[in-house]
């Protein structure tokens, strides 16, 4: 069956790599507390602007958060007279808190993410035992993308396309060249991202790869996280299809699925769960808004004891 939606990706991609106009600039903040990159992409004549994976700073240990890391995207945003459209989330992150709706309020764009969002919301709303007042029906975000929708910043089209296997609802958001590739795919010399939160799926998740690493050779790709890796000192999130292709460590040309499942699967089962777990899922399933306040105006989070 031919995959309409990569065969539209391939063209917008072929398209923004002849004409420099349909590439956006992407500049990216790196949080060293999680290890998230979140990008800020726009497009050079209309200003139009994507914020992508924004990060809430939170303390774990005395449950305050802090907007510092999201202040020094306003002000880069400010600073370069740029036009927020959209406020992007690739997938619902289990690792740090999202600020998509603090940043809402400062420099507006609608809040999207993926349509399968509403499995996500079933999971964890049930592992979390969240109630009725927690809507499982994705209607905290103002856009749920399916597979093959197209959106724009400005004059760049883009393009949405569904890449589950982390979790069911993850997304790669293609704007003209630009791939924002959530967690898929990490550095060549890193591998992937893991495939057993509750939901995940490794051999959905090499299919999504494969599928990313189908599009032309020059895409540029921009990743989640970084987490460094032997014998390289710094952090890096920008590659291309073609490097990933040739070199990355878990999924390189002729790496099978099933010995990539094998290889995800016993990888996964050696990792511990994000620090910061708990807290991200019950607060990212809600669009990045905290929990309901109780009676006392006060919003707590739960913690699920032998559950995770
Ligand atoms: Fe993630």
């Amino acid at each position: 069956m031919p995959d309409s939606a990569l065969e539209a990706a391939t063209r917008q991609i072929r398209a923004a790599t002849a004409d420099p106009a349909l590439r956006p600039i992407v500049h990216t903040f790196f949080d060293e507390a999680t290890f998230t990159a979140t990008h800020v992409a726009y497009d050079p004549a209309t200003r139009a602007t994507a914020v992508i994976d924004s990060v809430l700073d939170y303390d774990a240990a005395s449950g305050r958060t802090n907007s510092a890391s999201a202040e020094a995207i306003v002000a880069y945003v400010r600073e370069h007279k740029l036009k927020v459209e959209w406020q992007l989330e690739t997938h619902a992150h289990a690792d740090h808190l999202s600020a998509a709706p603090w940043l809402q309020e400062q420099l507006g764009g609608k809040l999207a993410i993926g349509a399968d969002i509403t499995r996500v919301q079933e999971v964890f709303g049930k592992i979390f035992n969240a109630g009725t007042a927690f809507a499982r029906d994705g209607s905290q975000f103002d856009r749920l993308f399916h597979d093959g929708e197209t959106f724009s910043l400005g004059n760049i089209p883009a393009i949405a396309l569904h890449v589950p296997g982390h979790t069911p609802a993850d997304m790669a958001f293609i704007i003209g060249d630009a791939a924002f590739i959530g967690d898929t795919l990490f550095m060549p010399d890193y591998g992937t991202a893991r495939a057993d939160f509750p939901g995940g799926d490794a051999r959905r998740l090499y299919r999504s790869i494969r599928r990313l690493l189908s599009l032309p050779d020059e895409t540029r790709l921009f990743l989640c996280h970084d987490y460094k890796a032997p014998g390289r000192d710094t952090f890096a999130w920008e590659t291309t299809v073609g490097a990933e292709r040739e070199h990355n460590v878990h999924v390189h040309e002729g790496v099978s699925e099933d010995d990539f499942v094998n290889m995800r699967t016993s990888r996964d089962k050696t990792l511990d769960l994000p620090h910061l777990i708990m807290p991200s899922v019950q607060v990212n399933m809600r669009g990045g808004h905290m929990p309901e306040p109780e009676d006392n105006g006060v919003s707590y989070i739960k913690i699920p004891i032998n559950r995770l």
